[in-house]
């Protein structure tokens, strides 16, 4: 069969496009290839993990370009040309327009590092997540991994996975637990069996 190919947009550290790596290197992720990383931030140090691994990598800013028009536009060139089937959002901090996520339907995939619904939607990123989860004081958290669409963290779930909160969790150490326990777990394996989807469907074409 035939392998999906798949780009993964960055922003920032890139600990999930590490997890995607480290599956692929160790062939769990085999249904699929990373063929390019995308970045809206030009020094992201996901994009020198991208390098380390030898993928392709391109920066597309959105404050450079001018307007969400000309950022979407070269990321479509970027992924027209790397021959991307199917897009990995994994710490990628800017909103995709209705417009680009129609182009890929179900074939768009996305990390949040809460238990969605909670904590999601408009201005639920990052930090943010974990820091709004324990001033609610809840006792559980966890990571989701969906299908995008135009409504932020709105697409179909794909995968969710639990995390308990401790006593004496700080933002920093909350993040850092459910990364462990759940994102860089639960994110390869949802990517898999998407690019395993991809590919069948390809077959049957
Ligand atoms: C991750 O916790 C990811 O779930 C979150 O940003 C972090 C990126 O870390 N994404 C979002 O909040 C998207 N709404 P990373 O760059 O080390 O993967």
């Amino acid at each position: 069969m035939t392998k999906t190919k798949i780009a993964v947009f960055v922003s920032g550290g890139g600990t999930n496009l590490q997890a995607l790596l480290d599956a692929q290197a160790a062939g769990k992720l085999h249904s699929g290839r990373i063929v390019l990383v995308v970045s809206s931030q030009p020094g992201a140090y996901a994009l020198t993990r991208a390098e380390k691994a030898g993928v392709p990598t391109v920066v597309c800013s959105r404050k450079e370009l001018g307007s969400q028009e000309a950022f979407e536009a070269a990321i479509l060139e970027a992924l027209d040309r790397a021959g991307a089937e199917m897009i990995v959002l994994a710490g990628f901090m800017s909103i995709l327009s209705k417009s680009f996520t129609d182009r890929y339907p179900e074939r768009i995939l996305n990390v949040h590092p809460a238990l969605i619904p909670s904590f999601c939607g408009k201005g639920y990123y990052g930090l943010r997540v974990h820091e709004e989860a324990l001033k609610r004081g809840v006792k559980v958290t966890g990571a989701t991994v969906h299908f995008v669409n135009e409504i932020p963290d709105g697409g179909r779930i794909i995968a969710q996975k639990p995390v308990m909160v401790e006593d004496g969790d700080t933002p920093e150490v909350l993040q850092r637990r459910v990364m462990e326990q759940a994102e860089w777990i639960i994110l390869p394996q949802a990517a898999e069996m998407v690019a395993a989807d991809i590919a069948r469907r390809k077959e049957h074409d």
